[in-house]
């Protein structure tokens, strides 16, 4: 069993009869994912499912999963979900997969938020992964030349045929390669204030519980 899979189904332990669960987007929430359908199949598990993108979406329908918009819910009680980077003081970035915007929505409703990833994502200073910004296209080469301006190496996202990569709310994703980002918050909230900017893969204050597959000693979690 790999890191991805191993972590993926231990966090499904989190999830009880009645509850309603975020679903991350991942190549480590798939396994989550796959978890909650076998244990709705097999020991009759009972929960509805609040997706974070049309890819995960499309799992947990073909799953079984029944499922509900976050406007049709009160409050999500769990989500699970995976990170691109989580730095020692556990705060995190989001968006490899493009799916920060519904992501961020999710886990802002949620009253738990369990981040799953292997080791590999555990970083001193979060940066060294491009962090995605997700822009509305309109305004989009303003916001490039702001970005440049403000030294933070942005580049738009583009698919295997050169054009821009859409995302499930048809917006684009500018990625900044910084290497390092030594305030945070700082960055957060300047994104926040930009014209045009939909939200960003700052993902501050906001998990409850980490839980890190390592090649060492199997799953180590940390709340
Ligand atoms: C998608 C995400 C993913 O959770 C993040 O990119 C981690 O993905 P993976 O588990 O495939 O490494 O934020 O927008």
């Amino acid at each position: 069993m790999n890191l991805k899979q191993l972590v993926g189904i231990e966090s499904a332990k989190y999830i009880k009869d009645g509850m309603t669960v975020g679903l991350g987007t991942g190549s480590t929430a798939y396994f989550m994912v796959e978890e909650i359908g076998r244990r709705m199949k097999e020991e009759g598990l009972n929960i509805v499912g609040v997706t974070t993108s049309h890819a995960t979406e499309e799992q947990a329908r073909a799953l079984g999963i029944p499922l509900k918009s976050i406007d049709e819910v009160d409050h999500v009680d769990i989500t699970i979900d995976g990170a691109d980077e989580i730095s020692a003081d556990y705060q995190g970035t989001k968006g490899g997969g493009a799916a920060l915007l519904f992501e961020k929505i999710v886990a802002t409703y949620s009253n738990e938020n369990i981040w799953i990833v292997d080791e590999s994502k555990m970083v001193e200073k979060l940066g060294a992964f491009p962090l995605p910004v997700e822009v509305i296209p309109y305004g989009s080469d303003q916001l490039l030349r702001l970005f440049t301006k403000k030294e933070l190496n942005p580049k738009i996202r583009t698919t295997a045929d050169g054009n821009p990569l859409l995302t499930d709310s048809k917006n684009y994703i500018i990625d900044l390669y910084l290497k390092e980002i030594n305030d945070p918050k700082e960055l957060a909230t300047w994104l926040d204030h930009q014209v045009g900017v939909v939200e960003h893969g700052l993902f501050l204050d906001i998990t409850t519980r980490v839980i890190i597959g390592t090649s060492e000693s199997g799953v180590k979690t940390i709340e």
